[in-house]
């Protein structure tokens, strides 16, 4: 599909995945709206792209979705891109963290629910347009599970499942269905995972040519090779990561005590 001359719609877009996504789609000419929770954030993004539009709002709330919603049908008039990219990591032990559950519920309600709620409600426009897009970043993590992020994992394999049949229910309509599962990004979200990761750039680089070449569901990097591990032997893959993982918290806690 087009890279150009849309109106887009990225959650968590003031900091990130999100604001690189933001920042290449100004870059190709888009009108390009982010959310987000912390106005102060939003304000940085307003101060170093002028041309953004922003709006405060918690994606795990229905009523700001559909506040959001309202006023963007009111002042733009149509959106053509909805990027799903607002999310949180927590990494905690399930079965000692006193905090698991609650650690937990934030991870289903923005992940998982936020997700559904700004997708349900972005849907009449998506569908009111010629050519349309829902993207979803998931991750690598969704396919194969960590340990260290149980729930995260949880809500990303949930997410991929959703967009798998959402784009079979799509079909026939001009909304395209697009899941890019990144590795580890170099963002604030994992400063306390110390390994290799790949820049926010290179995220919304591989999603820009993956919108052109209408390539639905894309692996980057890293992910790649692990995605053909886990097709090869699940249990292998699995146990890469876990090792990859706990050796990355390891040399952290190393470095920051
Ligand atoms: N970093 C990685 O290694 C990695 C790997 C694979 C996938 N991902 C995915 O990439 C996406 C972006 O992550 P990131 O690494 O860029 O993290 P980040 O820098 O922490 O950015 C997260 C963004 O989401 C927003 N956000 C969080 N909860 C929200 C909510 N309830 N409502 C609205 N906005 C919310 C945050 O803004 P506020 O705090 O102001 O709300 C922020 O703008 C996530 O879906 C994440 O799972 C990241």
């Amino acid at each position: 599909m087009k890279t150009n001359g849309n109106t887009v719609l990225i959650t968590g877009g003031s900091s990130g995945v999100g604001l690189a996504i933001a920042k290449a789609f100004l870059d190709l000419n888009n009108r390009v709206i982010i959310c987000g929770r912390n106005p102060e954030k939003l304000a940085q993004a307003s101060r170093t792209y002028p041309e953004i539009h922003t709006f405060l709002c918690d994606i795990s709330k229905p009523n700001e979705v559909n506040e959001m919603f309202t006023a963007i049908k009111s002042q733009f008039g149509n959106l053509n891109i909805l990027v799903n990219n607002a999310g949180t990591i927590k990494f905690y032990d399930f079965i000692h963290d006193e905090d698991a559950l609650t650690n937990g519920e934030q991870e289903i309600q923005t992940n998982l629910l936020g997700t559904l709620y700004v997708t349900k409600a972005a849907l009449p426009l998506l569908l009111n347009t010629p050519e349309s897009a829902i993207v979803t970043i998931s991750s690598i993590v969704g396919l194969v599970p960590s340990p260290s992020m149980l729930v995260y994992s949880s809500t990303k394999a949930a997410l991929h499942s959703f967009s798998r049949s959402l784009r079979q229910q799509l079909q026939q309509t001009p909304v395209k269905v697009f899941e890019v599962m990144p590795p580890f990004v170099n963002t604030e979200a994992v400063k306390q995972i110390n390994t290799s990761k790949v820049s926010p750039t290179e995220v919304a680089e591989a999603l820009i040519k993956a919108l052109r070449t209408n390539n639905y569901e894309i692996r980057i990097g890293p992910a790649k090779a692990l995605y053909f591990a886990h097709r090869f032997s699940p249990a292998k893959a699995e146990g890469i990561l876990k090792q990859l993982i706990a050796t990355a918290l390891k040399a952290k806690a190393k470095v920051t005590t």
